[in-house]
């Protein structure tokens, strides 16, 4: 099994967005998924217990049958203020780190000692690249773009998408779907953006 961790201390930054739309990814793809809401806010799994039977299956993580339950996919979504302890013991679970970070001085700065965290976390897992970020709610052409591309040169650690603002993502959740739950052509630039970050976690 693989795990996917969704993490940045900073709340609002996206994590539950993109954990749900993972998750639904790696289901339609015919994936067996299981996903893990460490967040005492539990957005995640009201997504999840929103989920309509008909769709591809999303398994919360039963830890009592841990062994028993046979998944591809772990995917975590984790709340905001994720630090010591169990931060290291997220990432020691995870094969794959991804970091939301929402699109604003604040926001970056909120999460710019995280982010500095990994990039060491990331050296010393001698280059292992498994370490990305997601510009969420942000356009490439933006000055937080620029702000947020010119940090992570410095710590060595990639850019895998910039999801633009749009209510797709929130229609979707109110009905317990993802992204890839709906029509094509009701999320076709939203798809298109997704694209890098895709290969991204499905690559060794
Ligand atoms: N790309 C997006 N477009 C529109 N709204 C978004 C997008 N990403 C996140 N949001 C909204 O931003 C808010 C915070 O996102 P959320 O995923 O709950 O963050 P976190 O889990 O990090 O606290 C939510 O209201 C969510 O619906
Ligand atoms: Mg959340």
């Amino acid at each position: 099994m693989k795990t996917i961790l969704i993490a940045n201390p900073k709340g609002g930054s996206g994590k539950s967005t993109l954990s749900v739309n993972i998750a639904g990814y790696l289901a339609s793809r015919g994936q067996r998924v299981a996903m893990l809401d460490l967040d005492r806010q539990q957005s995640s799994a009201l997504w999840l217990s929103m989920r309509p039977q008909n769709l591809p299956p999303i398994r919360p993580l039963d830890e009592k049958k841990k062994h028993g339950q046979e998944n591809d996919w772990l995917v975590i979504d984790s709340p905001a203020g994720l630090h010591g302890k169990n931060l290291a013991y997220a990432l020691k679970l995870a094969h794959k780190v991804v970091v939301p970070v929402a699109p604003s001085l604040f926001d970056l700065s909120a999460s710019r000692d995280f982010l500095q965290q990994l990039g060491e976390e990331k050296a010393s897992r001698k280059g292992k690249h498994h370490i990305g970020v997601v510009g969420m709610r942000m356009d490439a052409r933006t000055r937080a773009a620029q702000a947020l591309e010119h940090f992570l040169s410095t710590l060595d650690l990639p850019i895998l998408a910039y999801l633009r603002e749009t209510q797709v993502y929130v229609n979707a959740a109110f009905e317990g779907k993802s992204l890839f739950d709906l029509p094509p052509y009701l999320a076709e630039r939203e798809l298109e953006q997704w694209a890098y970050l895709l290969s991204w976690l499905e690559k060794d």
